[in-house]
């Protein structure tokens, strides 16, 4: 049986000594530094002391530095990173055009506000990201900073569009921690614990679930007697769903599926939005998850890999649609933040450039068939599913096949054991069950390979572990 390893010591060139206390710029110019503080454990103690509990972290290390797929403690340790900062760095840690993009910026200015001083990188980052939007019509873009804020937009333009109240999301969909984002966001714990009530008017719908029975015709009826029982169509701004349910685990929106939602909205007057925060800019293969089905929503919203892991998200849509707020109603002091626009549009030129949207598809068939051989040979019957698109792609535990029933245990032992040699993982899922994968899509083959080959060790330690 393979035994733990710690993750091996630097190999990066570039950064090497970098981790010695007094050798790091940007602590030398922190007062009274304690070169004894800079350890994960002194960190830990630190964070428990200052930070609120209610942010908690996946990992126990501090970052140092990164690059690409890699990352390095403040210890020296080197972790291969599959968690990508949650789906957000598509293009890898501190790619260099996205870098350079922003540090060009920062030499002219940081923040005048868009709604004081405009500035053109907002304008064509608005230009690029209607461009490259599903839909032969007009589209317009607003920009502001975090997910939450798009989708909570997303909603207002909705409502002002169509004169509506109602929002229609599904079970298990996550759309943000905000309280009218967790209103839609469909999972109790950790998310929406103790910090209720949550605004009216926000209906729920089914969510296909092969773990659940529930089919795509049982969702689509959930949904139509929604429309009998709470949400009058004619009183529904929008129904918002994830092409690829996300925080959810996951699980692609059946193409039938978003088809039926698309002829639903037209038949009702209900605006589409696809929440394309997590599966998008290329993480299944295609610029937005949602044209995999080849359906058109009204309204897009945006983020995370979007800017190469500066804060920036938006609301693309239709431009009639997008215009029915009033001047003044929308924005915020921050939004579309020069620095992070112009990391987006670099970032978006890397996606293009570099072929990303093919290597996303041709990693996504690399994961499949690796998990596959790697369930098949060290864990058999605890891989339930191994499911997604292109490389927004999650593998399932179970404790057995008979029962399938939700292997959490399984599921944190593969993380931890997975981080004590290197690597670092996430989890999803309803049930916490599900392992997903969000590694740049710049990531080498080679890189790739050793992070499977430490998964698949951290999979032996996990069960063995488990059946002691
Ligand atoms: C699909 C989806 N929508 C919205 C959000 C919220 O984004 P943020 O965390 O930037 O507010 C997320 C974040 O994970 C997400 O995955």
């Amino acid at each position: 049986m393979a035994t733990a390893k710690k993750p091996t010591k630097k190999k990066s060139t570039k950064t090497a000594g970098k981790a010695t206390a007094n050798a790091n710029p940007i602590m030398a110019v922190v007062p009274e530094y304690d070169p004894a503080a800079k350890t994960n454990a002194a960190l830990v103690a630190r964070r428990e002391a200052a930070v609120a509990r209610g942010v908690a972290s996946a990992a126990p290390i501090y970052a140092e530095h990164a690059e690409n797929a890699e990352l390095w403690d403040v210890e020296g340790n080197r972790y291969i990173d599959f968690a990508g900062g949650i789906a957000v760095l598509n293009t890898g840690h501190r790619h260099p055009k996205v870098v350079a993009a922003a540090k060009a910026q920062e030499d002219h200015y940081t923040h005048t506000s868009f709604q004081v001083v405009p500035y053109e990188p907002y304008i064509a980052l608005a230009e690029k990201l209607n461009e490259l939007a599903p839909g032969d019509f007009a589209k317009k873009s607003l920009l502001v900073t975090t997910g939450a804020e798009a989708v909570e937009n997303a909603v207002k333009i909705a409502r002002a569009a169509t004169g509506r109240p109602g929002i229609i999301a599904f079970t298990g969909g996550y759309h943000g921690r905000t309280l009218l984002t967790l209103g839609m966001t469909g999972k109790i714990s950790p998310y929406k614990k103790d910090v209720g009530p949550f605004p009216s008017d926000i209906f729920r719908a089914p969510f296909p679930s092969q773990r659940d029975g529930i089919t795509v015709q049982d969702a689509l009826t959930g949904l139509q007697n929604l429309f009998l029982t709470d949400a009058q169509p004619e009183r529904v701004a929008a129904i918002i769903i994830e092409p690829v349910l996300g925080e959810g685990g996951y699980t692609p929106v059946p193409f039938d599926m978003m088809r039926e939602l698309r002829k639903i909205c037209d038949e009702h007057g209900i605006m589409l939005i696809s929440d394309e925060i997590q599966a998008g800019f290329g993480r299944t293969g295609t610029w937005f998850g949602i044209q995999h089905s080849g359906v058109v929503p009204d309204l897009i919203t945006v983020a995370k890999s979007m800017a190469g892991g500066y804060p920036i998200a938006g609301v693309i849509g239709r431009a009639e649609v997008m215009d029915a707020v009033i001047p003044g109603g929308l924005g915020g002091t921050y939004g579309g933040n020069p620095v992070a626009c112009a990391a987006a549009l670099a970032a978006i030129e890397a996606i293009e450039t570099e072929g990303l949207l093919e290597r996303s598809t041709a990693m996504g068939e690399t994961f499949r068939a690796r998990f596959a051989e790697i369930g098949a040979r060290v864990a058999p019957y605890r891989m339930w599913d191994i499911r997604g698109l292109g490389a927004m792609l999650a593998v399932e535990f179970v404790t057995d096949f008979e029962t399938a029933a939700p292997d959490a245990a399984l599921t944190k032992a593969v993380v931890a054991n997975a981080l004590k040699r290197g690597l670092i993982l996430l989890s999803c899922g309803m049930h916490g069950n599900a392992l997903r994968i969000m590694v740049p899509l710049t990531a080498s083959d080679e890189l790739i390979n050793e992070g499977l080959e430490i998964f698949e060790a951290a999979l032996v330690d996990a069960i063995a572990e488990l059946t002691v």
